[in-house]
């Protein structure tokens, strides 16, 4: 008989009841120590005493309104995102895969209002922009296409690296090319800065648009606000979603004046996006991480979190390979299949997330502490002494 729940996931047993920090409490007395985060949702860890206080100051006031009428906390929330990136403007979504389709409709309409007959969208395999139709078109994988076409057409998917195939195919038919800086669901890829840059080169001498999705890699993750930073870029066009809402649903598409000038009224709009409980909530979280020692304590805590697992991967040769990744967005690729080694760390009540290309993800709260940097370390360490020794 089928669940009451639409068995789309395969779920582990344990359920959780509360969080603080880095810590989730289980149903059975366990605290696990949540290097998952969420995948990279919980930025600011679980129960955020700020997040708490946004959210239920709001709650008391006002749950929702429509977005026929202005929507202050909306307001605050776009103007501090204008404030402190390249964007000029921001439409609000409930997820990262709707501000996939919004990415893609604003690149389309963009060509459309100029008359130029530009629809192709370019991506890279092993991307992951989420489940909407248009999100698994740009994957292109046959897991996450198979059986749900026919798919939405014009999206070339290029191999990951593949300079000459991207020299080739960028022309002036091509609409936008969407890219993460740091690929997460593909296992923990950063496209390296210079790569980052000559792609910036390459639309802007053919007019292509750059759509930048930073769902994952974004919002303070790799130790800057967003990961584009660090190549001393900007897209045109950039998805948000995850870490904005600290664990609230809330997305964004951040766009320039001249990459959104023709989504005019009536062209897209959301009942939900950017209601007021999520607007409270992501503008605590962008005034937190904007608080000027923020950002650099993640780079330190990151820098400790990799030395501690490059000198993991050099005790535990026959299970990790090798680590990969920018700040708090790392990676370990696996000599063991990467489940086993997620399930060995539930086994020490240590919560981390596989991805493809057999990775293992550590996606902490960014507000991790040191001490639970090196308790995690400590516990991976027995999860792969543990893997070898039932190997053996
Ligand atoms: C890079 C990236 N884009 C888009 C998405 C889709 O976001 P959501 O699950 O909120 O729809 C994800 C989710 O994992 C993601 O990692």
């Amino acid at each position: 008989m089928i669940p009451s729940i639409l068995p789309t996931y395969n779920r582990t047993p344990m359920a959780f009841t509360e969080g603080t920090g880095s810590w989730l409490l289980a149903e059975d007395g366990t605290r696990y120590l949540d290097f998952g985060a969420g995948i990279a949702v919980n930025a600011l860890g679980h129960a955020h005493p700020a997040l708490v206080e946004a959210l239920t100051a709001q709650a008391g006031k006002l749950w929702h309104v429509s977005n026929l009428y202005r929507i202050p906390a909306q307001e605050r929330l776009a103007d501090l995102l204008v404030e402190h990136t390249f964007a000029d403007t921001v439409f609000f979504t409930n997820s990262g895969t709707e501000a996939c389709e919004l990415a893609v409709k604003m690149a389309r309409k963009h060509f459309a209002a100029k008359d130029e007959d530009r629809t192709r969208i370019v991506t890279f395999e092993g991307n992951f922009h989420g489940r909407s139709s248009a999100a698994i078109a740009a994957s292109g994988s046959e897991k996450m296409t198979k059986g749900f076409g026919p798919l939405l057409p014009g999206f070339t998917i290029l191999r990951w690296g593949d300079h000459d195939a991207l020299e080739a195919t960028l022309d002036d038919t091509v609409a936008a090319v969407i890219v993460e800086p740091v690929q997460g669901e593909g296992g923990i890829r950063p496209m390296p800065d210079a790569c980052l840059k000559g792609l910036r080169e390459l639309c802007d001498r053919h007019g292509i648009l750059l759509i930048l999705d930073e769902v994952q890699c974004g919002m303070g993750r790799t130790g800057r606000l967003f990961a584009h930073e660090w190549a001393g870029i900007a897209p045109d066009v950039m998805m948000v979603a995850k870490g904005i809402g600290g664990g609230f649903p809330l997305g964004a598409v951040l766009a320039t004046e001249k990459a959104g000038a023709a989504m005019v009224a009536g062209t897209h709009g959301s009942t939900y996006g950017g209601n007021p409980l999520a607007c409270a909530v992501g503008a605590k979280v962008v005034e937190i991480m904007t608080e000027s020692d923020f950002l650099p304590e993640v780079g330190r805590k990151a820098g400790m979190l990799r030395q501690s697992l490059e000198g993991l991967v050099d005790s535990h040769p026959q299970v990790f390979d090798h680590v990969r990744g920018a700040g708090l967005m790392l990676g370990i690729k696996c000599r063991v299949p990467a489940p086993d080694l997620v399930a060995a760390g539930y086994a020490e009540a240590l919560l981390t997330v596989p991805a493809a290309d057999n990775v293992v993800r550590l996606l902490p709260p960014l507000t991790v502490s040191e001490a639970e940097i090196a308790e995690a370390v400590s516990r991976l360490d027995r999860a792969a002494t543990a893997l070898v020794r039932d190997a053996a």
